[in-house]
C-alpha cells in the first residue's frame, strides 16, 4: 500500500537545527553504517537501543502484520524491512538521502514492499490516522524537536494507535558536555531548562526533556504512557555506540529510555 500522502505547504526555510543535523548525517553516514551495521542487522534488526534489546523480548509494538507502521526517522530502515518481512504495511521516512540511499539498497536485497519517503518527522507527510504504529529506534525523539514531534505522531496514528520510542535519558545528558566525550560521573549540565544540546559546528543538534516535561507533552498530545522502561545492561555487556568507559558508566546510570504509549481515543 502506498504511503497515505497529505499534501502540505513546504516550509519556507527548515530551522537550524534540521540544516545542521540533515549535514550531520550526510558527513558521517557512511562512518556511522560501517560502524554498526553488524549490530544493526540480521538477528538485531528488530531490536532497541544500545544493547540491542529484542522486540520479541519487549513487545513494544505489539502485533505488527496486517497493520500500518510507520518508522520515524528509519535511517537505513533495518528495522522495517524486517516488519515488512513479518506481514506488516511499513513505510519509513528520514531526512538524509544517504540514509534512504543506503535503505533502498536493503531493500531490494530483501524484496520487500517498503515506502521510503524524504522528510522531516517535524512535519509529517501523512494524512491523519493512517497509522497503527508509529515507532523511532534512536532517531525521530533525540534528532528532531519532541514539540512538534510528538504531536505529529499522534496526528498521523489512529485511535488506540501505539507509539513506541528509544530516545536519550536525563541522567546520559547531565553528565556530559560537548568536547567531553565521555559520561563523566559528575554532574556537569543542569536537568532543569536543559532541552536542546549543541554539539558545536558540524557535529549533531540532540533534544531532551525532564521527565515530567515528556509526560506533560504526551498528555497535551493524547497519548497515555503504558511503559517506560531504562535498560541496564549486565556486566560485559557491549555497545557499539560506547566506549568500555561508558559501558562500565551504563551499568550505573541509565543512558537511554524506551516508551511505549498508546493513541486515546476510538
Ligand atoms: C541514529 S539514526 C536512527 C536510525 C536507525 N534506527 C539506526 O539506529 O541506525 C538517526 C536518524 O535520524 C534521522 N533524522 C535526524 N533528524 C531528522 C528529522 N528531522 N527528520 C527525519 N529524520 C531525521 C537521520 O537522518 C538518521 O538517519
Amino acid at each position: 500500500m502506498a504511503p497515505r500522502r497529505r499534501a502540505r505547504p513546504a516550509p519556507r526555510k527548515a530551522a537550524s537545527h534540521v540544516r545542521r543535523n540533515l549535514a550531520f548525517w550526510e558527513r558521517t553516514q557512511a562512518w556511522y553504517d560501517g560502524r554498526h551495521a553488524a549490530r544493526l542487522d540480521g538477528a538485531h534488526a528488530m531490536a532497541w537501543g544500545h544493547w540491542r534489546i529484542p522486540e520479541s523480548q519487549l513487545q513494544l509494538l505489539g502485533p505488527v502484520r496486517g497493520r500500518d507502521v510507520l518508522e520515524v526517522a528509519c535511517g537505513a530502515a533495518r528495522w522495517s524491512i524486517a516488519l515488512a518481512r513479518r506481514g506488516a504495511r511499513s513505510v519509513g521516512i528520514d531526512l538524509s538521502p544517504s540514509q534512504l540511499r543506503s535503505a533502498r539498497a536493503l531493500r531490494s536485497r530483501a524484496r520487500v514492499r517498503l515506502p521510503l519517503v524524504r522528510g522531516n518527522v517535524e512535519a509529517l507527510p501523512f494524512r491523519d490516522r493512517s497509522f497503527d504504529v508509529v515507532f523511532s529506534d534512536w532517531g525521530a525523539f533525540t534528532f528532531a524537536d519532541p514539540e512538534r514531534v510528538v504531536p505529529e505522531c499522534a496526528r498521523v496514528l489512529r485511535p488506540g494507535g501505539r507509539l513506541a520510542f528509544a530516545a536519550t535519558n536525563p541522567w546520559r545528558e547531565v553528565t556530559t558536555r560537548p568536547g567531553l566525550n565521555h559520561q563523566s560521573r559528575r554532574l556537569l549540565v543542569p536537568y532543569f531548562g536543559t532541552r536542546r544540546l549543541d554539539f558545536g559546528p558540524g557535529d549533531s543538534v540532540e533534544f531532551t526533556r525532564t521527565f515530567q516535561e515528556w509526560f506533560e507533552l504526551f498528555a497535551r498530545s493524547g497519548f497515555a504512557v503504558e511503559r517506560l522502561i531504562e535498560p541496564q545492561p549486565s556486566r560485559g555487556a557491549r555497545s557499539s555506540y560506547l566506549s568500555v568507559r561508558d559501558e562500565r558508566w551504563a551499568r550505573s546510570w541509565p543512558i537511554e529510555t524506551l516508551w511505549q504509549l498508546r493513541r486515546a481515543g476510538n
